[in-house]
């Protein structure tokens, strides 16, 4: 599954844009710093081949996962390629539902988090607002929503970006903005070292909505705080990946940020 003619898009998609490690570290900090406790089960939303749960369950022996997607290819090669790499102990700890983020009824849990931006399918204000009231009403008393967002002026106009890893290009494109609709169509092309690029492995149709927008919406959906997380500056004036509450960002052309819902 997803290895086709010997090319195995999940593998490069998580080498260029996933850091699970990482994410399932910060979701605990979170956590803690919303409620001074640990969170022991978390929610993967759009979770396609599951790498955050199964990064999340590695973190602690207390750790439940529940990965969520539409998609059986993914979840297939999370089972094949993800899942065996973890002791016996941590995948009876992963459960993984092939089920409609809005529809799923599912146990509640200490933090639902949606990454890589995937909300965005949602486009119109009705539809986001009720994924926010499903997750809102699938959480815990103590719990949270963490949703990463990203803008700035560069995400107005199209463009492409080319990251290279020492045997392949990692390609982000964005297609088109139309600033009528917040529309913006995004792909991404992986060049193999000596190969000829692979076009459009990956396309997503999204609306882009902004913090504030989605501050109101969480509001609205019944959080009762709401929390933005701002990527701090290194010494070279670049983003320090470390992530810190505030009130106030600074207009980069482009940056990404966390929001975070508190029950
Ligand atoms: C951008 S990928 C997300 C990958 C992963 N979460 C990450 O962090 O890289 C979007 C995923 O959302 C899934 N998806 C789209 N709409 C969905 C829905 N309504 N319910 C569940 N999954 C959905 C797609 O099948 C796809 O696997």
């Amino acid at each position: 599954m997803g290895k086709t003619k010997g090319f195995d898009k999940y593998f490069y998609y998580r080498k260029s844009v996933q850091a699970p490690k990482e994410d399932a570290k910060f979701l605990g900090r979170v956590y803690k710093d919303a409620y001074n406790k640990k969170a022991e089960t978390m929610r993967e939303d759009f979770c396609a081949a599951f790498a955050l749960s199964c990064a999340w369950v590695q973190g602690g022996a207390e750790r439940k996962a529940l990965g969520v997607d539409l998609d059986p290819e993914p979840l297939n090669y999370g089972r094949e390629n993800y899942l065996p790499k973890l002791k016996p102990d941590q995948r009876s700890r992963v459960e993984v539902y092939e089920d409609n983020v809005l529809n799923a009824s599912l146990p509640k849990v200490d933090i639902i988090s949606a990454m890589n931006f995937s909300y965005m399918i949602f486009k119109t204000r009705a539809n986001l607002l009720q994924y926010l009231e499903t997750c809102h009403n699938n959480l815990k008393e103590q719990a949270v929503l963490v949703m990463d967002c990203f803008g700035g002026a560069g995400v107005m106009e199209p463009n492409i970006e080319e990251t290279k890893h020492e045997d392949f290009s990692y390609f982000w494109e964005q297609d088109s903005y139309n600033p009528v609709t917040n529309e913006a169509l995004f792909h991404i092309h992986f060049k193999r070292k000596g190969e000829k690029k692979r076009k459009r492995v990956f396309t997503y149709d999204w609306r882009l909505w902004s913090l504030a927008e989605l501050k109101d919406l969480m509001l609205e959906a019944g959080f009762h705080k709401v929390s933005i997380y701002w990527e701090g500056t290194g010494a070279d004036g670049d983003g320090n990946g470390i992530y810190r509450r505030t009130e106030k960002g600074d207009d980069s052309v482009a940056w990404v940020s966390y929001i975070v819902g508190s029950k």
